[in-house]
């Protein structure tokens, strides 16, 4: 059963890795035995997951803004590793704006960050695990990519456009070996939901909307990312899971 589930040398990109999900993510990996490659913009937030395992762990500053910063990730993760086993693009972007109808700046970010960034490290993953014969590639979406939330039409636009990729990537790549699955994380307290936990009324309103009754953590998405990059998975592709405590499996 141990060996279904190990991660053990695997070579695993986490994008996002600086905090948040990604950094537990990338933490339940290396404290697993796998080889990662860590990236985000700060670099400097990175240097412990780098130093908790020294020879195991190479970090990558990257704007995922700038399309022609990204393949340098895949490129570095061969060069040090020599293969890669699970891509997880994690890294995602929301912000607030005033009139998002009107704003096309943060139309055009959040796609960049939360989508077109995953195309691209995708396809340039993907061409390397082509060669290898197998690979896994996990999209961090949102239960944003299944349900209508109010207030943010581009974060939910990039994440459902992140979940069809998926399925896209799926049926394109399936005979390389290569597996394209979705996670759907719900309300997980971390710095992108900071404001609303912090509002007691918002807090509140989504424990109560969850039928497991608590919010997550970041560690609680560790399970599901491990389930679909080891052979625990193996026959899985394009599908989504939701991990999100139930809230879309809930009707009344
Ligand atoms: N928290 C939730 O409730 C929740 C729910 C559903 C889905 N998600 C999704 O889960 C993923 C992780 O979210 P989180 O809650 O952990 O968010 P977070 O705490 O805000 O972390 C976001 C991560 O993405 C990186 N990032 C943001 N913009 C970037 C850019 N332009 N270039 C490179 N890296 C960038 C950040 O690193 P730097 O700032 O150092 O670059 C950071 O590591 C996201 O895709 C998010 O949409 C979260």
């Amino acid at each position: 059963m141990e060996d279904l589930f190990s991660v053990v040398d695997k070579v695993v990109i986490v994008t996002g890795a600086s905090r948040g999900i990604g950094e537990a993510i990338a933490r339940g990996f290396i404290a697993r035995g796998a080889r990662l490659v860590c990236t985000a913009r700060s670099e400097e937030s990175m240097a412990e997951l780098a130093a908790s395992a020294p020879g195991r762990v190479a970090v990558v500053a990257c704007d995922l803004a700038e399309a022609s910063e990204i393949r340098q990730i895949s490129r570095i993760a061969e060069e040090r590793f020599g293969r890669v086993d699970a891509l997880i693009n994690n890294a995602g972007t929301t912000a607030v704006a005033a009139d998002p109808y009107q704003d096309e700046a943060n139309w055009d970010l959040t796609l960049q960050v939360n989508l077109k960034a995953a195309f691209i490290l995708g396809g340039a993953v993907a061409k390397i695990m082509e060669r290898q014969g197998s690979g896994s590639i996990i999209n961090i979406a949102s239960i944003g990519a299944l349900l209508g939330f109010p207030d943010n039409p581009s974060y939910q636009a990039a994440k459902g456009g992140l979940r069809q990729l998926s399925r896209a990537m799926a049926r394109d790549f399936g005979s390389d070996g290569i597996r394209v699955n979705t996670v759907c994380p719900g309300y997980i307290r971390t710095q992108m939901t900071e404001r609303s936990y912090q509002d007691e009324a918002m807090r509140q309103a989504r424990t109560s909307r969850t039928l497991l009754g608590r919010w997550g953590d970041p560690e609680d998405l560790v399970g599901a990312c491990l389930f679909l990059a080891s052979d625990a998975s193996s026959y899985v592709t394009g599908v989504d899971l939701p991990v999100d405590g139930g809230w879309t499996a809930q009707g009344l």
